[in-house]
């Protein structure tokens, strides 16, 4: 992909692909401002399905002004306060998981994971007896093929994937729809708690509610999942910064950074473009689908200096992998804090070894996402 990105940034940065009908974005420039001009590059899914969907528009698909009542109340559950309140209990789930784990060990079944899922688990007051369910259900929403040519749509999936997606989604709206009804007669410290109180205020309906939460269980773990698994990948391929971050942690939340820029966990998002608008010397059409390559944007040698080098206290670093404008990713300050606290735990754990050495890595089948669903760590 690097090599195919480094190659269109220069030849074809803005690129009509034919055979699936979109735009195709890959310069820095350009990505920043389809994210940054909400106005032209709008958030709304277009592309209809040919049934009514299970899950009512999320956060995500909105414009303003529907985006920004909806943005102002749920970024509320995501305040620094409540972050604060977390981070020890972070801590502490990341402890409790390293000591179960044996000698050479799954970086991603036995930690990567179950980290990200067990702290959002439990700020939205799931039970994490219910978490084998949840990587159920993930795994049978993302199952994409991996060509990097083949970015696919709801509306070009099969018909039986779509019945088997479809399934999934009824199942897990139900489940929400019962702790939503059980929080409204018993409300807890929880994330879904403070959603049931601005519903009860009539700021927000329970369809909001329930699709806010399958946003949080998908983005709020597998994301955070592969940004863990790719800052250890970073670390057994270049020995000099995991001595650097060995040496003193201080290093950490800069080297995190250039983990999210040089293995951007999202690799694009997409856009419907409002009206025609001139982009990087096209004239794209109103409707027109939009790919915003994110991960390209990352590795633009016009912003970033040697851009195909890992450079583990890069400053500055501002990179697009939360994204930019006013869908910037909500639970970026929560992402960076439970990477920091992991990689922390980690190095600790292996405070005694020269260099990390991965047995096995078994990437992630999508090319939406850039991470591994297996890592094998050597004893
Ligand atoms: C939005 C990436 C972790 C919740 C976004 C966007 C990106 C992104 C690129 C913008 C999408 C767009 O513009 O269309 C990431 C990455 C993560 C991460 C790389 C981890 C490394 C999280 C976590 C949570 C979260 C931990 C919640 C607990 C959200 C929400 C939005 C969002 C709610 C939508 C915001 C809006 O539309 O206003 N994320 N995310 N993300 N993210 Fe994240």
């Amino acid at each position: 992909l690097e090599v195919w990105w480094t190659r269109m940034r220069k030849e074809s940065p803005l690129h009509y692909n034919r055979e699936h009908q979109y735009w195709e974005v890959f310069r820095y420039e350009d990505v920043n401002r389809v994210l940054s001009d909400h106005h032209t590059f709008s958030s709304q899914n277009r592309r209809r399905q040919k049934e009514e969907p299970v899950f009512h528009d999320s956060i995500l698909s909105l414009d303003p002004p529907q985006h920004t009542l909806l943005r102002s109340i749920v970024s509320r559950s995501f305040s620094p306060a409540f972050l604060r309140e977390w981070e020890p209990r972070i801590r502490t789930i990341a402890k409790d998981l390293l000591l179960q784990t044996p000698p050479d060990f799954d970086l991603i079944n036995h930690f990567a994971y179950p980290l990200p899922v067990t702290v959002i688990a439990d700020m939205m007051g799931v039970p994490s007896k219910d978490q084998p369910m949840f990587r159920q259900w993930v795994d049978r929403l993302f199952t994409m093929e991996n060509d990097p040519t083949n970015i696919r749509f709801a509306d070009e999936t099969k018909p039986d994937e779509r019945k088997r997606i479809r399934s999934v989604q009824m199942d897990m709206k139900q489940y929400f729809r019962d702790i939503v009804h059980e929080r409204k007669q018993r409300p807890q410290n929880d994330l879904i708690s403070l959603l049931v109180d601005s519903h009860s205020h009539g700021q927000i309906s329970e369809e909001e509610i329930l699709s806010f939460c399958f946003l949080l269980l998908l983005a709020g773990h597998i994301t955070t999942t592969n940004l863990i698994g790719n800052a250890v990948f970073s670390l057994a391929e270049d020995p000099e910064t995991y001595r650097l971050v060995q040496k003193d942690h201080g290093h950490i939340p800069l080297f995190i950074e250039e983990v999210l820029r040089y293995h951007s966990p999202v690799r694009f998002v997409t856009r419907t473009a409002a009206h025609d608008v001139r982009l990087g010397g096209e004239t794209l059409h109103a409707g027109e689908t939009v790919v915003a390559w994110i991960a390209s944007a990352n590795r633009d040698e016009q912003v970033f200096d040697r851009p195909d080098r890992f450079i583990a206290n890069r400053k500055p670093n501002p990179h697009l992998a939360f994204g930019k404008g006013i869908h910037f990713c909500l639970g970026a300050p929560l992402a960076r804090m439970e990477a920091q606290i992991a990689m922390q735990a980690l190095l600790s754990h292996w405070n005694r070894k020269e260099q990390i050495q991965i047995q096995e890595a078994r990437p992630v089948k999508t090319v939406f996402l850039n991470g591994y669903e297996k890592l094998t760590i050597a004893s």
